[in-house]
C-alpha cells in the first residue's frame, strides 16, 4: 500500500481504560465496524475524529446519512463509543445509531473498500511541525488525490486546522493535484483540539475541496 509504511499518528493506546470502555471495545465495537454497513447510501467520512465530537454532531445533523469515523487511537475510539452508548447498558443511543467506527489507519479503509463518500472531513490533522517529520504529514499530494477518487458526485472534502503553516503547506499540495480548492469562512462544533488551539492562532482555517 502506497505510503503506508510511512506512519502518520502517534500512540495507538495511551492510559489504561476504565472496565467500561475495554468492554465496549471488546463486546460493542464489533457490530458497528464498516463491514457492517449494508445499502451505503450517503455515506460521510471523518478521518483522524480523536474524542468523536465531531462524528457525533455529523450524526446528528446528518440523520438519514451513515458517518463513518477512522481513528488508529484506541482510546479515542473508546471515548466515542462511551459517549453513544448508555452508560448502564452501553446500548447504543438513538441518534448515533448511524456512526460506523474504522479503529485504524484510514489508508488502509480507502484502499480495501470502494465506499464514495459525499463529505470527507479532516479536523486538525497531526501537523508533524518539525522539518524530520514533514514526511508524516497525511494530507499530502498523493494521499489528497487517493481522496479526490473516493467521492460521489458533488462530493467535498473538508479541511480544517489552527495550524496556519500546516494549512499552507497543503494549499501548495493541492496545486500537484486535480482538485479544486475554495476557503469559505465555516462555523464548526469545537474539537478537544480546537480548544487546545497548541499553535496559538486565533481561530481555525477551513478549506473544502471538490473535483471541479
Ligand atoms: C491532532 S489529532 C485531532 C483529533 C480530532 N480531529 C480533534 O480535532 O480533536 C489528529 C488525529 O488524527 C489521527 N490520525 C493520524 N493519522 C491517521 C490516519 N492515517 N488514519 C486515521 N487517523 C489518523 C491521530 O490518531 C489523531 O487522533
Amino acid at each position: 500500500m502506497e505510503n503506508q509504511e510511512i506512519r502518520t499518528f502517534g500512540r495507538r493506546h495511551g492510559k489504561k481504560l476504565s472496565a467500561r470502555k475495554q468492554t465496549l471495545l471488546d463486546t460493542v465495537l464489533p457490530a458497528f465496524l464498516p463491514k457492517n454497513i449494508k445499502n451505503a447510501g450517503n455515506l460521510i467520512l471523518e478521518i483522524g475524529f480523536g474524542n468523536g465530537e465531531h462524528v457525533r454532531d455529523l450524526a446528528i445533523r446528518n440523520p438519514e446519512s451513515i458517518i463513518i469515523g477512522a481513528e488508529p487511537f484506541m482510546n479515542g475510539v473508546a471515548a466515542l463509543l462511551s459517549a453513544m452508548t448508555c452508560e448502564s447498558t452501553n446500548a447504543i443511543l438513538p441518534e448515533y445509531k448511524n456512526i460506523r467506527i474504522w479503529p485504524d489507519d484510514v489508508r488502509k479503509l480507502l484502499h480495501d473498500s470502494d465506499f464514495l463518500f459525499n463529505e470527507i472531513w479532516v479536523l486538525h490533522p497531526d501537523p508533524w511541525p518539525k522539518a524530520r517529520h514533514e514526511k508524516r504529514r497525511l494530507l499530502n499530494s498523493d494521499f489528497l488525490k487517493l481522496l479526490g477518487t473516493k467521492l460521489s458526485k458533488n462530493g467535498q472534502i473538508i479541511i480544517g486546522t489552527d495550524h496556519y503553516e500546516y494549512f499552507d503547506w497543503i494549499t501548495e499540495q493541492i496545486k500537484k493535484t486535480a482538485l479544486h480548492a475554495s476557503f469559505p469562512p465555516l462555523s464548526v462544533i469545537h474539537t478537544r483540539y480546537a480548544e487546545k488551539n497548541m499553535a496559538g492562532t486565533t481561530a481555525p482555517k477551513y478549506m473544502i475541496l471538490t473535483n471541479q
